[in-house]
């Protein structure tokens, strides 16, 4: 009974994968029909005096949106090609696969701002406003007698698990978690498939038309990736790292005080693997991450299920809650932890609605958590994947915190 859920699974995991996949593939044909045709069709429809009012590099400039459309393409292809063979897919069979939605059309355009961010020497600046600080938590835990293990959930396409290996060296096991499969398709193919650094030149804003002083900002390149990932490994004889795919509480929670829902299930499975991680991790690192669920506490009591006693919590991130302005809802179920069965069903949740502050989500730490604040640092600007030449438009203002659970 149970190996038939397992294989179903399965089934429908590499089933979403292929879908993932298709969205990248189909991208040129979406980008070119959503952002480059209505353009083209607006110009159209000016009046000949309005043309000739327009800048003369214009329909040039238009043009362009097409062809850097077209090498983002490349790239995603080549992340296709490459994630397809390590997961056993056939691409002969790519007409049979699931039509991805529009929403994961639209990811797959939005999705290369997170390339740039993790993955291009023009984002370094805003990576080591993290990095510098867990440079110095490192430098202040020193030396343990045993290896350190760092959880980073939420890790987006994977660099930060990169750069916690180059900081902390031998030092660590870093174990990171996402739970999108856009994010994980294109994680498995710049931290694993052995690309040369700046082989690709990618076009991150080519599918946002605001703000821009110049066009030619808008259709800057990048280089990526802007770190060489074999030969750091090579050298450093294999970095210790792992990724672990599914929603943070699921595979890191308690398996008592949370809800059962889309992000959290009780399967036998699910309920042994995080009562393996218990008390087993020495920092979690969440980076950007607190705000983007459906409930804040179910990460507190996560995070705080996966620390050893006197493990750190570090945070940096803003708190631009991510389900504030979302109208849906689910149903979450109370389950009996000893039986399995579900006791309460509670339909018509919203997704949105547990907004806390800071200082609420650091007196829940101290005062029922049983956390001592280390180190707060409130209002430091950072960006978030954003272009060099739009430095003038507000970023973030970031928490970053240490604090310790105590013993
Ligand atoms: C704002 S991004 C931050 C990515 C990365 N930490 C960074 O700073 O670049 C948030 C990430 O968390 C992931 N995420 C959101 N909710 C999650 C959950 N419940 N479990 C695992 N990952 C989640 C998203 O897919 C996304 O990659």
């Amino acid at each position: 009974m149970e190996l038939n859920n397992e294989i179903s699974n399965e089934q429908e995991e590499l089933k979403a994968f292929r879908k993932t996949l298709l969205s990248f593939w189909q991208y040129e044909e979406f980008a070119i029909r959503e952002h480059y045709q209505p353009r083209y069709d607006k110009w159209m429809s000016l009046s000949d005096h309005q043309k000739a009012l327009l800048p003369n590099d214009y329909l040039y400039n238009l043009d362009q949106i097409k062809s850097k459309i077209h090498s983002n393409a490349e790239f995603y292809k080549d992340a296709v090609l490459s994630t397809a063979e390590t997961l056993g897919f056939d691409l002969n069979y790519l007409n049979d696969w699931e039509m991805p939605s529009t929403s994961d059309m639209n990811k797959t355009c939005s999705i290369l701002v997170q390339v740039y961010r993790e993955f291009s020497a023009a984002c370094q600046e805003e990576r080591n406003i993290l990095l510098s600080r867990i440079q110095a938590l490192l430098n202040d835990i020193g030396q343990t007698d045993d290896k350190l293990t760092i959880l980073v959930p939420g890790v987006g396409i994977g660099r930060l698990i990169v750069d916690l290996c180059i900081l902390a060296g031998s030092t660590a096991t870093v174990i990171s978690n996402e739970y999108s499969l856009h994010m994980l398709t294109l994680s498995m193919f710049l931290l694993n498939g052995n690309l040369d650094v700046n082989q690709y030149t990618i076009y991150p804003f080519i599918h946002s038309f605001s703000h821009w002083d110049m066009k030619s900002n808008q259709l800057k390149g990048y280089s990526i990736p802007d770190i060489d990932i074999s030969s750091q490994n090579q050298s450093r004889g294999g970095l210790n790292m792992e990724m672990r795919m599914g929603s943070f509480a699921d595979c890191f929670g308690p398996n008592v005080g949370i809800q059962e829902s889309s992000q959290y299930t009780v399967t036998p499975d699910m309920r042994l693997k995080r009562a393996e991680v218990e008390s087993s991790i020495d920092i979690v690192i969440t980076n950007f991450f607190i705000d983007t669920g459906f409930n804040i506490l179910d990460y507190m009591e996560t995070i705080t299920h996966a620390l050893k006693p006197g493990g750190h919590w570090v945070n940096f991130g803003p708190l631009l809650y991510h389900f504030e302005n979302d109208a849906n809802q689910e149903t979450v179920y109370e389950t009996n932890p000893y039986t399995n069965n579900r006791e309460i069903a509670k339909p018509n949740t919203p997704l949105k609605g547990l907004e806390l502050a800071t200082m609420e989500i650091l007196d829940i730490a101290t005062t029922k958590l049983n956390y001592k604040i280390k180190l707060l640092e409130q209002g430091i600007p950072s960006g978030y994947g954003k272009s060099e030449s739009l430095i003038h438009i507000p970023g973030y203002l970031c928490n970053y915190w240490v604090i310790q659970l105590q013993e």
